[in-house]
């Protein structure tokens, strides 16, 4: 900032010829905390190199209109993302999914809103290391996804499918442009939640962007258009990093492009080098535990997030993940009560 101020070419040339790390890093939304989500114009295509092996969304529709004097009722739907049983530590974890469920008393139809990753979970944690490209490769979108039905058995047999409020046709029409926006500017997923540490008031350093919080926005836009949410204890899972301040390392340009600072770009390739984006949702959790050890004796973490990548001196727990409350909004109209 303050070399800006310099008038003349000299000092302009001198700029463009220091080292890189002469330079200041800037990143998205650098100097706030947690970093805010970025939110883009328009959603590009994936990389062909991408590529789903379970098709996202394959009966999905667009958001039906629905009379505006239509009664539907919203249901908190959640499931367990990882049913199998594996010993020791992870068995006794919550992994859950969650969705939000409409069901129209006009119609008699239910309709089923969620989301998540187009090319799952691993994609959106762990980058492809493609020999070709010097660059960790990422195929982290994730989309909303709205399909008719909702299937009872998948979400009450080990999960949950309970009413939460209802809501009018004309809120859940404007709910759908909602919709339509946050599906267009929210493009990519981020697994990890990073804070300062494991106390109630800590700083938190980066919010994660997921399938629960997308549930946390609907619910949370339509408490703005007027409904009013039932009493009940709603726990979510998080996967939370412990740290302490995060450091802007820069994006792909300018730590793998020519101006890169060589040694800093091989770390961060070096990091993910164990974990590979490829596998099913129990190699995942055990790719965490591989990440977890390497933290644990290295206290480094270089994250992804908003395209950019941050260092992350981690701290003692390192992670966690936890089952926990996370309260259904407040309506407008309770604000006024006691
Ligand atoms: C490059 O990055 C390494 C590792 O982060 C750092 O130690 C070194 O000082 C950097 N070099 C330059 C020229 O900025
Ligand atoms: C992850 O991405 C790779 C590369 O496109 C793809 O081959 C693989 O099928 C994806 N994994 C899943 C589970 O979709
Ligand atoms: C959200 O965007 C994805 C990707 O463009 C699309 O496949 C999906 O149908 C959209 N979801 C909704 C509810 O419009
Ligand atoms: C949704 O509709 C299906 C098919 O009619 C029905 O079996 C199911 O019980 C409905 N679920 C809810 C929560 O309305
Ligand atoms: C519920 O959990 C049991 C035991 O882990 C499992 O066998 C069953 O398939 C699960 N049911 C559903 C619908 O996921
Ligand atoms: C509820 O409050 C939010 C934020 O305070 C406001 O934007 C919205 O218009 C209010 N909605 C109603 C229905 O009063
Ligand atoms: C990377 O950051 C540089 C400098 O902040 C910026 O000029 C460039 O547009 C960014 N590149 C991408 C792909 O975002
Ligand atoms: C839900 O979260 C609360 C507070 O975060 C916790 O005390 C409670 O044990 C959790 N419930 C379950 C079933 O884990």
């Amino acid at each position: 900032m303050e070399q800006r101020t310099i008038p003349g070419l000299l000092p302009l040339l001198l700029l463009l010829l220091l080292p890189p790390a002469g330079r200041a890093t800037v990143c998205e939304g650098e100097g706030r905390w947690p970093v805010p989500y970025r939110r883009f114009d328009r959603r590009p295509r994936p990389d062909p190199f991408c590529q789903a092996r379970y098709t996202f969304c394959p009966s999905g529709s667009a958001l039906p209109e629905m009379r505006e004097t239509d009664v539907l009722a919203v249901y908190r739907l959640q499931a367990p993302v990882w049913e199998f049983k594996y010993g020791g530590l992870l068995g006794h974890l919550k992994i859950m999914h969650d969705a939000v469920g409409f069901r129209s008393s006009l119609t008699g139809k239910n309709y089923t809103m969620e989301w998540y990753e187009l090319f799952q979970l691993g994609n959106c944690t762990f980058p492809h290391l493609r020999p070709e490209n010097p660059a960790p490769f990422w195929c982290n979108q994730g989309a909303a996804c709205f399909y008719e039905g909702i299937d009872d058995a998948h979400w009450k047999e080990n999960g949950t499918l309970v009413q939460v409020t209802t809501i009018s046709g004309a809120v859940f029409n404007q709910m759908a442009k909602w919709v339509d926006y946050d599906n267009k500017t929210g493009i990519y997923y981020e697994t990890w939640m990073v804070k300062s540490s494991p106390e109630k008031n800590s700083r938190v350093w980066f919010e994660a962007y997921e399938c629960s919080k997308f549930v946390l926005r609907t619910y949370q836009k339509l408490a703005e258009l007027g409904a009013v949410f039932k009493k009940m204890q709603t726990n979510y899972t998080t996967i939370t990093l412990f740290s302490g301040e995060p450091a802007c390392l820069g994006n792909e340009t300018t730590l793998f492009g020519p101006l890169g600072n060589k040694s800093l770009a091989l770390a961060i390739r070096n990091f993910y080098l164990p974990f590979k984006p490829y596998h099913s949702v129990k190699e995942f959790f055990l790719n965490l535990l591989k990440i977890l050890e390497e933290v644990v004796l290295d206290h480094r973490f270089y994250l992804f997030y908003n395209l950019e990548y941050w260092f992350l001196p981690m701290k003692y727990p390192y992670m966690k993940i936890a089952y926990e409350e996370i309260p259904l909004p407040n309506s407008n109209a309770t604000k006024f009560d006691v």
